[in-house]
């Protein structure tokens, strides 16, 4: 196989991200764009000079001799796209969340492995360039073991309406869309310990914020503040895991409070800060309390999380390397998710199995 021959499944926001970063991987095409809204599919495809697109995905799988697809639809037809194209013979990069729910995901990972078809998770802050640092640090002993993490992705006035706050269409807010995150990225770098248990609550007061004359940064194309808004405007939530470590989430689209992005891992030896302002390390040096800022404004090999995981799909695909964003951490990501907004609905801990 010269180049791996990629069919992109939706044409919105992200899948422009996904075009604009496969310019940047060698061993890739996009030979075809498809869209429920094909106007969608052919803007895109005349943007990025795609010849072929489509009005849906079993369109472009008959029509288009393709190696993969990469999912970048809405959360509700993640499992549907990947499963009918690992079915076809496809290999599959899925956007996150892996699914609507914990038991689409489980129907996906079954089938990746009756079909031997790749399903990785696009989790891209795994492969952030600060990620890589800070997991450098971690593999050489200077955080020792976490047992704390505080993963935090809170915007203040931030719903950004459209699909993402129809809870048909996404699955839910904030846990599901910016939660997802910082939780794959703590737990990848605590060392992927298995979840036991969840405790959480979670808030629907502030709505889309109709009456604000202040802007969400950023809203989807179309979205309008009298859209549908049944998802939470905030959650918070402790992960418990079996090897006793925890993580406590915070995160919103809406809350009368600063935003705040970032995790915080604390280890028996050393701890580190990401996000919000520089990298940090708090470690102990001579007796005293020390903290460092790290400079990842130069490294060498910067890449961005984006070109950085779509190489490594195609790399999989090419069987040069094997998936580390899997099916497995995807399906325990969506427990978790699951298990919060339960916790949430219900006012008790649950249990994860
Ligand atoms: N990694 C990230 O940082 C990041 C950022 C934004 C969105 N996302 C994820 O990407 C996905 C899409 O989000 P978006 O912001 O691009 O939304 P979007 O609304 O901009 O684009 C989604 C597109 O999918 C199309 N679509 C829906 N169902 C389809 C189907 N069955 N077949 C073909 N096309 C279909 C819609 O018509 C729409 O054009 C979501 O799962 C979201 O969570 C990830």
């Amino acid at each position: 196989m010269s180049k791996v021959k990629i069919g992109l499944v939706g044409a919105g926001n992200i899948a422009n991200t996904h075009m604009t970063n496969y310019q940047n991987v060698t061993d890739a095409e996009v030979v075809a764009i498809c869209d429920i809204d094909k106007g969608k599919a052919e803007r895109l495809a005349k943007k990025y000079g795609v010849e072929k697109f489509y009005g849906s995905i079993e369109e472009m799988i008959a029509s288009e001799t393709l190696d993969a697809v990469d999912v970048c639809v809405w959360n509700v037809n993640h499992a549907k796209c990947a499963i009918y194209a690992m079915e076809q013979g496809l290999h599959v990069i899925c956007e996150k969340p892996m699914a609507y729910n914990a038991e689409e995901a489980a129907e996906m990972k079954a089938v990746s492995e009756k079909t031997g078809k790749l399903l990785m998770i696009a989790f891209v802050t795994r492969y952030a360039d600060e990620t890589r640092v800070v997991k450098d640090y971690i593999d050489n002993g200077y955080l020792g073991d976490i047992y704390y993490a505080k993963a935090q992705y809170v915007r203040r006035h931030g719903n950004p309406g459209g699909w993402f706050a129809d809870s048909s269409k996404s699955g839910g807010g904030p846990v599901i869309d910016l939660g997802v995150h910082v939780i794959d990225r703590a737990r990848f770098l605590m060392g992927l310990p298995k979840p036991v248990s969840v405790y959480a609550a979670a808030y629907n007061y502030l709505g889309n914020r109709k009456n604000l004359k202040t802007n969400v940064g950023w809203i989807p194309e179309g979205a309008t503040k009298d859209d549908i808004c049944d998802v939470e405007d905030f959650a918070t939530a402790l992960i418990r895991f079996d090897n006793g470590a925890v993580i406590q989430l915070e995160t919103g689209y809406s809350i009368n409070d600063l935003p705040k992005s970032g995790l915080t891992l604390c280890g028996t030896k050393g701890g580190m800060k990401t996000g919000d302002g520089p990298l940090t390390l708090y470690t102990e040096l001579n007796d005293f309390m020390v903290d460092t800022k790290i400079d990842i404004n130069n490294l060498a090999d910067a890449r961005g999380g984006f070109e950085a995981e779509l190489a490594e799909f195609v790399d999989c695909v090419l069987g040069k390397k094997t998936v580390t964003a899997t099916a497995e951490d995807g399906l325990v990501c969506m427990k978790i998710l699951d298990a919060i907004y339960e916790s949430a609905r219900t006012g008790h801990e649950v249990v994860i199995e």
